[in-house]
């Protein structure tokens, strides 16, 4: 079976969000050239247009619809739902890749910063699941990836908002994996330790800043800690993201797939 063709996820549509951050770019790109058509979609309107001249580059029969929205909105969600199922048809794949980084230690940590992150990391990737789910339980298919983290698996310090959030979003992928999979659907979570993107870069600026390192200096330590002895690019978390979502994977459900570099072996 070869896995990553341009005719692996033919007549499939795919819904990315955090399209515009690092990993959900490197998705979005490959799910194209597997023959996806994708929806993509961020509040950066520069970024999601950057994308989508980047697929057609690639292949200018590319199917790719931008739609901008601030997910935390249920209102511009419900849009995204409705114009992307109106241009490319019923979604039979959703990549839930927005998120965001923050929280502090439980001394410092506000009552808003654990709402934004809890609300952004884990309630959108549940609505949004449970808006998707309806159809794909109708027709009996659909996948569905959860990018969660290595800290949905173990805490760190200072992260009580950010662990927690991806702890529930692992807790939410088991719990509806053993629904969805009756109908036909499976979902699956991916755990990458940091990725070179905005927000690998942000955690590992805090933790310079915590140990009164120079951001150079953290990051050769934090790529010398992993039995890799290098931080993890966006394109191997996207072609983790990618088998999940072949048939390659079939009787892959409710898992956590680790991309860690070999830090968390479990
Ligand atoms: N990078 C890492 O080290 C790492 C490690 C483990 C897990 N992860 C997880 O991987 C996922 C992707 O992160 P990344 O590394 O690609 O980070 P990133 O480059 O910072 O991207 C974050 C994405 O989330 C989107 N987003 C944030 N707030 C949003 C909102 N209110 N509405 C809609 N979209 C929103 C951003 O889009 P806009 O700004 O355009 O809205 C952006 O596309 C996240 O869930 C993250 O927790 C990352």
């Amino acid at each position: 079976m070869t896995i990553f063709s341009n005719q692996s996820l033919k007549g499939q549509h795919a819904l990315i969000t955090g399209a515009t951050g690092g990993i959900g770019y490197q998705t979005a790109l490959l799910l194209s050239e597997m023959g996806a058509k994708v929806t993509i979609t961020g509040r950066r309107q520069k970024q999601l247009d950057e994308l989508k001249e980047a697929i057609l580059d690639k292949n200018e029969q590319s199917k790719v619809f931008v739609y901008r929205a601030d997910l935390k909105s249920s209102e511009e969600r419900n849009q995204l739902i409705q114009a992307s199922s109106n241009e490319n048809g019923f979604i039979s794949l959703l990549i839930n890749s927005a998120g965001i980084f923050g929280g502090d230690t439980v001394e410092e940590l506000t009552k808003e910063q654990l709402e934004d992150v809890m609300d952004l990391n884990y309630t959108v990737p549940v609505l949004l699941s449970q808006q998707v789910y309806e159809d794909m339980k109708e027709r009996k298919r659909g996948n569905i990836v959860n990018v969660s983290s290595l800290s949905g698996l173990r805490g760190t310090y200072g992260g009580t908002a950010y662990c927690g959030s991806k702890f529930a979003l692992i807790g939410f992928t088991q719990s509806f994996a053993l629904e969805a999979i009756k109908h036909g659907v499976r979902v699956n979570a991916v755990c990458p330790g940091y990725v070179e993107t905005d927000m690998g870069r942000e955690a590992i600026q805090n933790k310079a800043d915590r140990e009164n390192l120079s951001y150079k200096e953290q990051y050769e330590i934090a790529s010398k800690e992993l039995p890799s002895g290098r931080i993890t690019s966006p394109e191997e978390v996207a072609n983790t993201i990618a088998f999940l979502l072949t048939d390659a994977a079939s009787n892959i459900i409710g898992e956590s797939v680790k991309i860690s570099g070999g830090s968390v072996m479990r």
